[in-house]
């Protein structure tokens, strides 16, 4: 059997899996080159040429991007034996089904050492909070039940200090089993309160991104990173270079807009959660600003599969096809 495949053609039926093109007519599977140009493929030359480039990748149980998955025929998200998925998570074991579909994606990052994962809570008109909102609850139990998984998954959890300051986040895991992440938040000007709760003292590290010389007043046992910035816009790159440094290398970029939209920009996403509630609220913070594009054509377009979380839909988006390596010369904040 032959076919022909450009960049949207899905290869079967069944394994769902996608080449896409990145100029120089060359294609890529998986965020690895793999061809020259466009071709006509056996099904076996598929496979063969799929793994001989390190995609593992079973056809007949795969979900991949543009598919739909759900828990259950009502979406409902099953309970059962996620108490042993952080820890098999960290020790690079495969993960107990259901949660492998979802999760095992997140477990190495593709394209360095680092895998960092942007989540946000948004409505079906793309807010993700009230115009004045503080500590705004968008999502339903499932939404941030899986949210509160992300959190147990990582080693360090970040937020900016917009989000710092109109939330107070504690920024625990409380919903699931699992340990609590690292507390980190972008304050280029050292404007957290040492009063904040994400301070609080409870065995988990606490640390925060400053400019160079700014002095924020912290308690002796919280870490202070200063990084350069150029008007007051620290490379998201160099933030992920540091925290790496810091022993880091799975993080959570939990919002707000500003601080997702930086990281979406700068490249610097290699996945990007969005939890969509059933509501609209019609004004408020919208979900990711970038800059201006002419065209439809000019948008992001990742690969996207989609999950029914309760009443709450989960897109997960994999960007690691324009994820910036780690290191990588700076191009874009
Ligand atoms: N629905 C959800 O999932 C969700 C999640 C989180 C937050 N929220 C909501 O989002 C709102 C807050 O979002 P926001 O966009 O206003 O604030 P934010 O993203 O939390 O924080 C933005 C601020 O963080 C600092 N910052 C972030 N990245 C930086 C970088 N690369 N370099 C330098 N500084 C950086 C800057 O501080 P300076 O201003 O000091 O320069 C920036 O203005 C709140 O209403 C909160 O409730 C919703």
């Amino acid at each position: 059997m032959l076919w022909p495949f450009d960049g949207s053609y899905n290869v079967a039926a069944g394994p769902g899996v996608s080449f896409d093109r990145i100029g120089g007519g060359r294609w890529c599977f998986a965020g690895r080159i793999v061809l020259g140009g466009p071709f006509l493929l056996r099904r076996r030359t598929f496979y063969r040429c799929a793994r001989a480039h390190g995609f593992d990748f079973n056809p007949d149980r795969r979900i991949d991007h543009l598919d739909c998955f759900a828990w259950s025929d009502h979406g409902a998200v099953p309970a059962e034996s996620w108490a042993e998925v952080p820890a098999a998570f960290r020790s690079h074991t495969s993960l107990p089904p259901p949660w492998d579909a979802l999760f095992a994606p997140l477990q190495t990052g593709k394209v360095d050492e680092l895998m960092v994962i942007g989540q946000i809570g948004q409505s079906l008109d793309g807010r993700i909070a009230t115009v004045g909102g503080h500590r705004e609850i968008i999502n339903g139990p499932d939404g941030i039940a899986h949210l509160h998984r992300l959190r147990a998954l990582v080693d360090a959890v970040v937020i900016g200090i917009g989000t710092a300051i109109a939330d107070d986040p504690q920024l625990t895991v409380r919903q699931v089993a699992g340990p609590n992440p690292a507390r980190i938040v972008i304050d280029p000007r050292g404007r957290l309160p040492p009063s904040a709760r994400m301070l609080a003292a409870g065995g988990a590290r606490r640390l925060i991104v400053t400019a160079e010389g700014a002095i924020p007043s912290l308690a002796p046992e919280v870490e202070h990173l200063a990084l350069p910035a150029a008007a007051g816009r620290i490379d998201p790159a160099d933030i992920l270079a540091a925290l790496a440094g810091q022993g880091f290398r799975r993080l959570l970029i939990e919002g707000g807009a500003e601080t997702l939209s930086r990281f979406l920009a700068a490249r610097c996403l290699d996945r990007l959660h969005i939890v969509v509630a059933p509501i609209i609220i019609g004004s408020g913070r919208a979900s990711c600003t970038l800059a201006t594009i002419a065209h439809a054509d000019d948008a992001i377009r990742p690969h996207v599969r989609s999950c029914q979380l309760g009443m709450d839909v989960l897109f997960d988006c994999d960007l690691s096809l324009q994820r910036r390596p780690l290191g990588e010369a700076k191009k874009s904040m």
